[in-house]
């Protein structure tokens, strides 16, 4: 029997809540595949500051090196937003997780899926128009990580600064992530940056069209991110894979989850060059609505399945999670944020949603 280690960082807010479910899917997989899924829980975010005193204990970051992937939820919250930059969850935890490991491709699919166009806020024939796009996003460099940032003088001469970096190196790298992932769906990247402005952009676009040469099967585009914002919700259809630099990146994936139907639907991998990966909901720990077990927990089970495909070549039971979400989600178990205002009925919950998509596994079985 294949046993693979994980590192679950489970985090904070509806980060524990939609862990839960991932975990059920996982044991569903488990006895469906034959598998053995070796977890490891660690302290990350604030629920660590609060119990650990750092958002990322030694411990936590030692379980993630010895484990074959990570499996996280999300962090952050009201409670650490007064901290020092460095010191928060987001920064101390993630960022440096993502740098550790050196995570640069990050990968972040959204479907419409074929009549699922409903739970989408755009108008329905753009939503029926066949939308399936993948956020390829340079995760660990840009104006993230870039060198110096600061904040210095006083009073109305006080000043503040963050460096936009990119070096030919990372530009490539992340070039070639998406080139490879657009040869196997649809053979168009659209490189989205700000070239018209920004010298980190035009940098950009020379090497990205360099990268082109070694892929002739793939059309390359490019689009300035003010635009690339308004074509999504005008026409998304005419996206395969969006390359993109770390913040624009972060923000076009916000906008492509919503177009799907909810944040709670956007799955993401982010890995490294030697296919390690740790694998998270794009969307936060929602403060908003945490603690009511009303969360969307498909972002956090898709993230799990990404994990089984990238990291450990387990594409059977990849799909397997795959089809019990979308059978999930035509059978109309939809958690609250999904379901159109005035609908009748009780939403479901986060535990109904993975306990649909656990017995759509099982089912399938027999
Ligand atoms: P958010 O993604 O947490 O929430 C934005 C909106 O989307 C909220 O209305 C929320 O209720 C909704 N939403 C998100 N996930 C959902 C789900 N699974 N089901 C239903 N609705 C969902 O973004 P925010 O409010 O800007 O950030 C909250 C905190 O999370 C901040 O501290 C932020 O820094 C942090 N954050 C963490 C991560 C991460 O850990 N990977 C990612 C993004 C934001
Ligand atoms: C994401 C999040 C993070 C980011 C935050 C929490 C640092 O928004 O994964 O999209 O900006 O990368
Ligand atoms: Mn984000």
């Amino acid at each position: 029997m294949t046993t693979y280690n994980i590192a679950v960082l489970a985090g904070d807010g509806i980060g524990p809540e939609v862990m839960a479910e991932a975990n059920k899917v996982l044991d569903a997989i488990a006895s469906r595949f034959s598998l053995t899924f070796n977890r490891n829980e660690y302290a990350v975010g604030g629920f660590a500051i609060d119990t650990q005193g750092e958002a990322l204990p030694p411990a936590t970051l030692a379980g993630c090196e010895a484990a074959d992937a990570i499996l996280f939820g999300s962090i952050g919250g009201p409670k650490w937003d007064t901290l020092p930059l460095e010191k928060r969850p987001e920064r101390a935890a993630l960022l440096t997780l993502r740098s550790h490991f050196d995570l640069f491709s990050n990968l972040r699919p959204a479907k419409i899926y074929p009549g699922l166009e409903a739970l989408s806020p755009l108008r329905a024939d753009i939503a029926a128009s066949g939308v399936d796009v993948l956020v390829v996003r340079e995760l660990t460099s840009g104006i993230y990580f870039g060198q110096p940032k600061g904040r210095e003088g006083e009073g109305d001469d006080e000043f503040a600064y963050d460096t936009m970096r990119y070096t030919r190196a990372e530009i490539e790298r992340i070039a070639r992530s998406a080139f490879e992932a657009a040869s196997r769906r649809n053979n168009k990247v659209t490189s989205v940056d700000k070239a018209n402005v920004l010298v980190t952009s035009r940098l950009w676009r020379e090497v990205t069209e360099e990268v082109a040469k070694d892929y002739p099967q793939v059309t390359l585009e490019h689009i300035y991110i003010d635009n690339a914002t308004m074509q999504v919700m005008k026409n998304p259809a005419q996206f395969d894979v969006m390359l993109c630099s770390n913040l624009f990146g972060d923000i076009i994936s916000d906008e492509c989850a919503m177009m799907t139907g909810s944040m709670g639907l956007l799955a993401s991998a982010s890995m490294n060059s030697a296919g390690f990966g740790l694998y998270e909901p794009a969307g936060g720990s929602a403060p908003d609505i945490a603690g009511q077990g009303i969360a969307n927990p498909i972002a956090q089970i898709l993230s799990a399945a990404m994990m089984l495909r990238f990291s450990f070549d387990e594409a059977e039971a990849a799909d397997a999670i795959e089809r019990a979400v979308v059978a999930t989600l035509e059978a109309k178990i939809l958690t609250a944020e999904l379901r159109m205002p005035g609908a009748t009925g009780q939403a479901a919950t986060t535990q109904n949603v993975g306990d649909a998509v656990v017995n759509h596994i099982l089912s399938e079985q027999n």
